[in-house]
């Protein structure tokens, strides 16, 4: 296994597998109501969520022991289980079969199997990979997304295109001056140093880009804080990726000259943009992400019209995602090339194939 320091010397894996012993966030906790039953295939399992009459969620493989009839299909019953739509069979939320209609016995096999579920930060987060090692303590942090000292909203998206690919959008913002020329981008982007720092399960990407002026969206946001600005800012990006595939990126501007880069941010604006990637197939992912901030929070309004803007911003990038799954399809013998741009991008690979290797039969028997 290469060590995390071998200098970076491979053009190779285009796009990665994904690890099975993590948490990967499998729903909103909006989406998984009461009494319904929902469906959503993370990293390659169909998966059915509930809750219980109690409000605790529920995650089951979406697969009945019996003939593998889709459980989602079915109907939420009792206090917390399931009956397959087929012929009836049910299970409850540990995904032990309760009953089987025209069978007075039980086949004591008769099970579907049970995912660890914890509901943090406003998500559903399950773990198929090796369930004793399931501990919620490594959820990933994302605590701006129920904190008092933030505000805001988000969504998901489903992307068709690898999961490695949308890391490596998010780790190497230069891509905003060609992809979100009119909201965000800007050619200070890709003109500004950056500094790249990692440990053992996080990478960080930081840019500073001092006394320019602002794009659109920034001048937006400064606006809603401080009526009437006009004038130069200091714009910062601090991008930190958590293993194997959360990145939140604190973002924002500040009047120019007015301290930010020494820790004074309070002539400016900051938000936290909150983005969870969950892998769908080897060519599809599904993209939780949020946009917080910590200023105005009693605006609703403010609130919408971020979250109106992100979505439009992450729409061109789903749109150029799509595309390049497409040309790597397409292009089977091409290997990628790695600009200075993608130190990030290339140290999250590193971090990512670690965790592969752990996970590989060859590590298993070690
Ligand atoms: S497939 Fe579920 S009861 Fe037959
Ligand atoms: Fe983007």
């Amino acid at each position: 296994m290469p060590s995390l320091d071998t200098p970076q010397t491979s053009t190779t894996n285009k796009t990665l597998g994904h690890p099975l012993n993590t948490w990967y966030a499998a729903a909103w906790d909006h989406e998984v109501t009461a009494n319904a039953l929902f469906s959503r295939t993370v990293a390659g399992r169909p998966v059915v969520l509930y809750r219980t009459d109690a409000g605790r969620p529920v995650a089951l493989a979406d697969a009945c022991w019996h003939r593998l009839a889709p459980l989602s299909r079915g109907k939420r019953v009792g206090s917390d289980e399931v009956q397959c739509p087929y012929h009836g069979l049910r299970f409850n939320s540990a995904g032990r079969c309760t009953q089987m209609p025209a069978q007075s016995t039980i086949n004591p096999s008769a099970t579907v199997p049970s995912f660890p579920v914890v509901e943090r930060h406003r998500f559903l987060w399950v773990w198929l990979g090796d369930p004793t090692r399931a501990d919620p303590q490594t959820v990933p942090d994302m605590h701006q997304m129920d904190s008092p000292d933030w505000a805001g909203d988000g969504s998901n998206l489903s992307v068709d295109a690898n999961y490695q690919l949308l890391l490596d959008n998010l780790m190497d913002l230069t891509h905003e001056e060609f992809v979100h020329s009119s909201s965000i981008g800007q050619a200070e982007l890709s003109e500004s140093d950056f500094e790249v720092t990692h440990d053992e399960r996080t990478v960080t990407v930081s840019r500073w880009m001092l006394d320019i002026d602002p794009p659109p969206f920034w001048l937006k946001n400064m606006r809603d804080k401080f009526p009437g600005f006009t004038g130069r800012v200091d714009r910062w990006q601090i991008i930190r990726f958590e293993a194997p595939s959360t990145i939140r990126i604190d973002v924002g501007v500040a009047k120019a000259g007015t301290g930010a880069p020494q820790g004074d941010r309070s002539q400016g604006v900051n938000g936290y943009v909150m983005n969870t990637i969950t892998p769908r197939t080897d060519r599809s992912c599904h993209y939780f992400w949020a946009f917080m901030r910590n200023y105005r929070l009693e605006s609703q309004l403010i609130t919408t019209q971020l979250k109106e803007g992100v979505t439009n911003v992450f729409g061109e990038d789903d749109i150029m995602l799509a595309a390049q799954q497409a040309a790597i399809d397409a292009n089977p013998d091409h290997e990628f090339y790695s600009l200075n741009i993608d130190a990030g991008g290339m140290w999250v690979r590193r971090l990512i194939e670690r965790m592969l290797a752990a996970e590989s039969p060859a590590a298993a028997g070690a």
